[in-house]
């Protein structure tokens, strides 16, 4: 009853504050409506990270990409119905769905009632597989609301290529309001995880001017000229560890796609490839601040959007 009380007295703040007071993020967020929410989110990542550690990896991901396609609006949970054009048909080998579909149960079991929104647990899901698998941490700012549409066309056009160069990456970014140390630090994110064969198959036998052959000739024989695009290989030699080998390795000419060699090519960001390569703590401090930016691109806050039921329906 209390709990209701509070609940209904803090729609009516929303309602009478000025917009900016609610569209700000909280990390306290749910502190009032749901305490149990963080831990509950945690202990679910920790189990699935636990079962296979690749779901970490898968995680972190689909906040990336929620957050690349009209905001961090759980926009890409939505499953294909009459009315949605699934961002999923978009997002090749995008997996983890089925956790998030766990943790929205369990925590809304935790709460009582459907308080947490999707857009949330894909930020704080993504903050505890990261920490689960030897990552910084930080405060997750909280308070997304979740779309009730899906844009596919939109996922198309925003989600970067594995296949583009320097400048195209770092205009990429830049549309989303992140720079150049954005880019460098978040594609750090590819220390953890695995490609299909698909997605780096052409550097492999065509950029010899820019790959290690040792390494192009080990890719080879897991990946085919032809037929096997499905196959993986790891982004870097320790998929599921949090560390700068992904940086290292730029170093070596043995970044797995396209895109991650352009990071370290000869262009603006070679000397941030370096300092991240040397300074653990520097990648750790800068990913963890990249990641909150990240997670406050176009959030829908106050009374936009809705808190779904379904994280893979609209109510
Ligand atoms: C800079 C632009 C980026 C490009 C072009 C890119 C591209 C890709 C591609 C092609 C894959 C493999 C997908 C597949 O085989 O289907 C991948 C995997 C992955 N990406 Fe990125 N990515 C970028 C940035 C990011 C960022 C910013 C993050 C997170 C902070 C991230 C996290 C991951 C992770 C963790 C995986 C492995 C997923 C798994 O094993 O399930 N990526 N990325
Ligand atoms: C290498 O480049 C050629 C010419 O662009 C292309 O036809 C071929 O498919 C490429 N090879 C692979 C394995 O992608
Ligand atoms: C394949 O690699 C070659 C050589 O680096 C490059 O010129 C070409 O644009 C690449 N093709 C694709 C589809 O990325």
């Amino acid at each position: 009853m209390a709990s209701r009380i509070f609940f209904c007295l803090w729609g009516y703040l929303l309602l009478v504050l000025p917009a900016t007071a609610s569209a700000a993020l909280s990390p306290y967020y749910y502190g009032g409506t749901c305490p149990n929410a963080l831990p509950t989110i945690k202990r679910v990542v920790e189990a699935a990270v636990s079962r296979e550690r690749r779901m970490g990896a898968s995680l972190l991901r689909l906040h990336f990409h929620d957050c690349f396609v009209n905001g961090c609006d759980a926009s890409l949970l939505l499953d294909p119905s009459p009315t949605i054009d699934s961002e999923k048909n978009a997002l090749p080998n995008a997996r983890g769905f089925e956790v998030i579909d766990q943790i929205k149960s369990e925590v809304d079991k935790a709460c009582g009632r459907p308080v947490v929104s999707c857009a949330d647990i894909l930020a704080v899901a993504a903050r505890d597989s990261v920490v689960a698998l030897g990552g910084p941490t930080w405060k997750v700012k909280l308070g997304r609301r979740d779309s009730t549409t899906a844009s596919r066309t939109a996922a198309e056009a925003d989600l970067p290529s594995p296949f583009s160069d320097l400048p195209e990456l770092i205009s990429g970014f830049k549309k989303h309001g992140l720079n150049e140390k954005d880019l460098v630090v978040l594609s750090g994110g590819h220390t953890l995880g695995f490609a299909q064969c698909g997605t780096f198959k052409n550097r492999t036998y065509n950029e010899t001017y820019n790959i290690n052959p040792n390494f192009a000739q080990k890719l080879r024989s897991s990946c085919p000229p032809n037929g096997g695009d499905r196959n993986l290989a790891p982004l870097d030699p320790t998929p599921a560890r949090f560390d700068i080998a992904y940086f290292t390795n730029l170093k070596y000419k043995k970044g797995l796609l396209h895109s991650d060699q352009q990071l370290f090519s000869g262009g603006s960001t070679d000397n941030l490839v370096k300092t991240y390569s040397s300074n653990p703590q520097a990648f750790w401090r800068d990913f963890a601040k990249s990641m909150v930016k990240m997670g406050n691109i176009k959030p829908l806050t106050g009374n936009q959007g809705q808190v779904r039921l379904n994280c893979r329906m609209a109510n």
